[in-house]
């Protein structure tokens, strides 16, 4: 096997201007082909996932094309009920956003589809969306296993869709995807569908629906209190939030949108820059969705120098967008509590890393769904940085789980392992780009999932 290798850089200097963001394009790609008109979605990532998504719409008789040159795909939208029966099963790869949203819209289909992922999307669990997809009336056969005491669904799915009845859901986990899922399928209802969440999660779903034109209201907690339904909010930031949609009315293109750049990578080059000393990095265009920044909140309060240059409100119109600018600078342990982590759930494996290079103890509390991404994250990235020397514990108890790290013990290159995890990959080589020595990680093709070119821009900032 060949293994990638990673020697200690002495800083990192210069811009990089990211692709646009995973998350918000993939739901560019599904919004736009069940809407009316053509869409032209600029910024578009080339990344595995979101050509999944593409595919994915291709194969659902949607007209999708790629002008590579100038990054941007033409979507041309059949209107709420224009998908058509595919010819066989539709292939989704692992991406897990393009799964569970299509699932949403596929509810409102009058014919049967069956969806097959890839491995590690087989591994991931899915009841969480059948289970309110069925209570609005869709039909959907899956894997199922039945591991005591909890009975869980896997991929393939097959679902056939047809009339919707409304919903009040309250999330029994924080997920956005399972949220637009189910507000996807609030477009096909005839009246209003709602969905309760206890910690907010990233709103990309809600502020492209209202791009569209779609009927969505969001609202706050008295309203709650009007419908006598209390709720505590986590401790920490985020907050219950309650989003209502009313069905049975077409979506309109906008005709393009810009997709701003992905916080998530721009994760990695906030915590490289930030823990090689004598570091500058200028990143462009990035997302600054509230519900996503959580990594820059929580690096600021570590003590990183971290500056928003410039907001663009006017170039994506739905979504803020601004530069960001970040200096080495020693960082301090913190605590993260439950309400922040889904804005920050896609950038725990690296700020897993940055408290590992952090004076004192960092915890990490309410961190369970780690557990179901990509690979089983708490484990990879435990794994990974206790092989450098890192001291990290996880508390388990059967209600939460919490990660522990004494940081400051100098870390050491080793053989480490991706799991076949972009995220605990691209983890990876940023610690081993900061430890003492030589890291090896043995595979990184996995990288290609979310952010292809990671390599060369990495490359032209390090010296
Ligand atoms: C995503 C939501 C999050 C995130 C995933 C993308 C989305 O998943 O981890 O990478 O696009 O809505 P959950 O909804 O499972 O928390």
């Amino acid at each position: 096997m060949s293994f990638f290798l990673v020697k200690r850089a002495s800083r990192v200097k210069g811009e990089v201007l990211l692709l646009g963001d995973k998350s918000i394009a993939c739901r560019s790609i599904i919004i736009s082909a069940i809407s009316q008109g053509r869409t032209a979605v600029k910024n578009f990532p080339p990344n595995k996932d979101c050509l999944h998504a593409v595919k994915t719409f291709k194969k659902l008789g949607i007209k999708i094309t790629h002008d590579r040159k100038r990054k941007t795909i033409n979507v041309f939208g059949n209107g709420l009920c224009g998908l058509k029966k595919p010819k066989g099963p539709v292939f989704v790869g692992d991406s897990g956003t393009t799964m569970r949203l299509t699932l949403g819209v596929l509810s409102g289909q009058n014919f049967p589809v069956t969806l097959t992922t890839g491995k590690s999307l087989s591994l991931r669990p899915m009841l969480r969306v059948t289970s309110p997809l069925r209570k609005m009336g869709a039909v959907i056969k899956s894997h199922v296993t039945s591991k005591k005491p909890q009975v869980e669904e896997y991929p393939p799915i097959t679902i056939k869709g047809g009339a919707l009845n409304p919903i009040v859901y309250r999330m029994p986990v924080a997920s956005a995807q399972v949220k637009s899922a189910i507000l996807l399928a609030g477009l096909y209802v005839k009246g209003e569908t709602c969905v309760i969440e206890a910690i907010k999660t990233r709103d990309h779903t809600e502020r492209m629906l209202k791009l569209f034109k779609a009927d969505v209201k969001v609202k706050h907690p008295p309203t709650l209190k009007l419908q006598r339904i209390v709720y505590r909010s986590p401790k920490g930031e985020g907050g219950q939030n309650t989003i209502v949609i009313k069905g049975n009315k077409e979506l309109v293109s906008p005709g393009e949108l810009f997709i701003p750049g992905d916080i998530s990578s721009a994760s990695f080059f906030l915590v490289l820059g930030t823990i090689l000393p004598n570091s500058r990095i200028l990143i462009k265009n990035i997302n600054l969705n509230p519900s996503r920044t959580g990594i820059i909140k929580v690096l600021k309060r570590m003590g990183a120098d971290i500056r928003i240059a410039g907001h663009k409100p006017q170039v994506t119109r739905f979504e803020p967008m601004g530069d960001l600018i970040v200096k080495s600078s020693k960082l301090n342990g913190t605590i993260v509590r439950k309400g922040e982590i889904p804005s920050l759930i896609d950038e725990l494996p690296i700020l897993m890393v940055a408290a590992c290079f952090a004076q004192g103890k960092s915890e990490l509390e309410g961190v369970g769904e780690l557990r179901v991404k990509e690979t089983d994250r708490t484990r990879s990235m435990s794994q990974n940085l206790r092989k450098m020397g890192a001291d990290i514990r996880v508390l388990k108890t059967p209600k939460s789980e919490k990660i522990i790290i004494q940081g400051g013990a100098t870390l050491t290159g080793s053989t480490v392992k991706s799991f076949g995890d972009h995220r605990t990959a691209m983890s990876m080589v940023v610690a081993g780009l900061a430890a003492q020595g030589e890291t090896r990680i043995d595979d990184i093709t996995c990288i290609n999932k979310s952010f292809p070119n990671f390599l060369s821009l990495f490359k032209s900032v390090i010296q």
